[in-house]
Formats: C-alpha cells, structure tokens, sequence
C-alpha cells in the first residue's frame, strides 16, 4: 500500500524553484563552460568584473560586533537602538513624524511585506499593488492565504495610471471594505519606475478621498530608498504626511540593498498611527505576529545596522562608499538610456535604480531566444487584461560594457 501524501492538497502543486533563481543558476552554468554570457537576473549589486559590491565600512561594522550580540537572543520587537535608528533615519528631515511611529525589526523587507499582509488584511481578501509588481508580492500573500489584485500601472505615453489607480482602489473598498494598498518606490522593482512629487501627490489625494469609506493601509516599500534620484522626505513623505491620521501609512524597511547585506536579513516594519491608543494596539499586533511566525530577529545583525545607521564615524564613511556604488550604477542607467533610446525600444522613465523592464508582446519568447544568444533576463507575463509582457532587465548586476549587448539582444 503507497503512503498518502501528507501535504495538505494545496501545497502539494507548489513550483519547486523561484523561476529567477532558476534562470541565475542556468546562466552561471553556461559562463562557467566557457560561454560568454550577460546575466542581468541577479538583484544584487555587482562590480563590472562581477564581485558582488559591498560596502567596506559595512563589513567592518558587521565585524566587529561583539561575539555576545551575535549569540543572544533579541527582544521579539527588536532591539530598541535598531527600531529607534529606524525611525530616525526614515524621519530624519521630519523629525515630528517620529512621535508617531512604532517600528518592530523583522528579516529583511520580506518579514516587513508579511506582516503588513498577516495584520490589515483578512483571511480570503486581496492585497492592492500595480499591475507590473515583484513576484514575491503575490508568494507572500499566497502563504498567508490572502491574494494579489492589480490596476493597469502605465498609461499608453507610459506614465503612471491615476484614473485606473482609482478604478482599482474604488473596486477593492467596494468589494472588501478594506484596502492593503503596496506601492515599492522609488526604483519600483521590476519597472525602474520612480514617482514623482506631482505623482505622490496625486496619489495621496486619491487616498484621502477614499479614507474615509474604510480601514485603507497604504505600505510603502522602501526597499531601494538609498538608490533613488529624489529626496525620499521630499517627494514621498511631504505628500503622504498629511494622510496620517486619517488612514494607516506603513514603511517596510529593508537592511539589504541600503548597507549591501543581503543575507544579513534585517529590515523593519514601520507603522505610523495618530492615535496613541491604537499606535499602542499596533504595537502589540506587531511583535505578537513576530513571536508567531520567527520569533526574533537576528540580534548580532540588529546591532551592526544600528551601528551603521547612529555611529558618527561609519555613518559618513558609508555614505561617502554608496556614492561610489551609485555612480557605478548611474553610468550603466546612462548607457542603457542612451542606447534604448536609439534602439526604439519601449520602457517606463528610468532614472537609476537596480532594474528596468523592456515592454514585450511576446515576452516568454522573447527572453528564450536572448538566452540562446547568451543574455538572461527574467521574463514576465502581461497582466490581466494588458496587452504587453514584460523583461526585466537588472542592471545591477551588468557590467557597463556589456549594456550595449543587452540592448541589442532585447532589439533584435
Ligand atoms: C521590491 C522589493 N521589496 C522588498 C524586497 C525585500 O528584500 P529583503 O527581504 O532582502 O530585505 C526586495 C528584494 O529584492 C524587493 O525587490
């Protein structure tokens, strides 16, 4: 007699790998036969011969905590120095806007996106975001039970879509009578699209004409905030401060790209609520989501972000080391301006960051017949009811030269 499977039924068809780590894998495999290859799926920041950039002074921060620190265990919230450092750093051009933050640490962004899902939205409803998103967005909600619904992101000139923002928010209040709305900016993985201070506005008048029809959460994901063209204070926080008190404004925090480490796995979630009653309520729904799902944190990572975030030596250290990094990556946005420019091809406004996305009828295809020719980049479907597909193209991890060869693979 054969064993039943023991997996519950819906988790007995899940996909056994990421399709972008897949494709990582396929494309290190042909470089180390001897191929030349361009591998532009890996969403880390690399130098141009390939070495994964990280900033020195981060090493050394990391180095030198204490063996204790790494031992122990921390607070389930976090350590208070870290959700303090957060706050400060996220506020640090509106500081009044602190008085009015909890922040609980969790492991990278990704914990940050979990419990934004697990806390404001139910079981069976549908997190908001546009219709090109990052991938994980809708694994999150999945694993938690909760689904993923989307407005069309581009107007046909390829600018953002207000009027169907609002068909989308409109359309979810009525349905749920609640709304999760994600947006990730600046650098929006996998478009390359950054907001402007007109756009935010918009955005949050939109918002403030719906607040009061509902409980609605605005999270904004900030996971690429130290490589965007604007100042974060003054195009995001100026437009969405208004809104605090009349509807729930969260951040989700990541350690990752800001301080490249990515496998240190810190991040924060950080809530702004006017009412300290229900800021205290938040608090407490937080960590007790933390105590149920990882417990705590990494207590050693905690106190070498904090120490990165607060230390008046490493502070303009790594600020002087990430200009470095973002002139790198500002010279292959460059290339990949001027290029694609010449080359007709159709994508968003691109003004820095890891990714851009090429616009594509037949994206699958399109990437299968770039990866014969030695260019990996991640394909992705067109959203329901869009009629174009997707290539995101990281230019994170393309050296300069090799610009030119991608853009005529994704031409030809
Ligand atoms: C859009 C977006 N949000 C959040 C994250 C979270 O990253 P982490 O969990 O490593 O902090 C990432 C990482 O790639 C991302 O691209």
């Amino acid at each position: 007699m054969t064993k039943p499977i023991s997996l519950i039924p819906t988790h007995q068809t899940r996909p056994a790998e990421d399709p972008i780590f897949g494709l990582n894998a396929e494309a290190t495999e042909r470089r180390a036969r001897g191929e030349s290859v361009v591998n532009a799926t890996v969403g880390a920041l690399l130098h141009d011969d390939g070495r994964l950039a990280v900033l020195p002074s981060s090493v050394r921060a990391v180095h030198e905590v204490p063996a204790e620190e790494w031992a122990a265990y921390a607070p389930i919230a976090g350590t208070p120095g870290f959700n303090k450092a957060v706050i400060a750093s996220l506020f640090a051009k509106r500081p009044e806007l602190a008085a009015k933050a909890v922040a609980v640490a969790t492991p990278g962004g990704s914990g940050a996106l979990r419990h934004a899902i697990a806390n404001y939205l139910e079981p069976g409803q549908a997190l908001l975001t546009s219709s090109y998103f990052w991938g994980p967005y809708a694994t999150l909600a999945d694993e938690g039970e909760r689904g993923v619904t989307t407005f069309p992101m581009f107007t046909p000139e390829g600018r953002l879509d207000l009027a169907s923002f609002e068909e989308g928010l409109d359309r979810v209040m009525t349905a749920q009578k609640r709304v999760l709305l994600m947006i990730n900016d600046p650098c929006h993985n996998p478009t390359g699209y950054s907001m402007n201070d007109e756009e935010w506005k918009q955005v949050a008048e939109v918002l403030s004409r719906h607040a009061e029809r509902g409980p609605l959460t605005l999270l904004v994901d900030t996971a690429y905030i130290a490589y965007g063209a604007r100042d974060f204070s003054a195009t995001v926080l100026d437009a969405v401060a208004p809104l605090i008190g009349k509807m729930s404004v969260l951040f989700a925090w990541s350690a990752s790209k800001t301080f490249t480490h990515y496998g240190l796995r810190v991040g924060a979630l950080i809530a702004m609520v006017d009412d300290p009653r229900e800021r205290a309520m938040t608090e407490a729904a937080l960590s007790y989501s933390s105590r149920g799902t990882w417990s705590n944190c990494n207590r050693g990572g905690l106190a070498a972000i904090t120490r990165m975030l607060t230390d008046q030596v490493i502070v303009p250290a790594l600020d002087a080391e990430r200009a470095q990094l973002q002139q790198l990556l500002d010279q292959r946005v460059a290339v990949f301006n001027r290029e694609a420019k010449n080359a007709g091809l159709r994508y968003p406004r691109y003004e820095g960051g890891f990714f851009v996305t090429v616009f594509h009828e037949d994206s699958a295809a399109k990437a299968r017949q770039m990866k014969e020719g030695g260019v990996f980049v991640v394909p992705q479907r067109a959203p329901a009811g869009e009629k174009l597909g997707a290539l995101r193209v990281a230019l994170c991890s393309v050296a300069e030269k090799d610009v030119p060869r991608v853009v005529a693979s994704l031409s030809s």
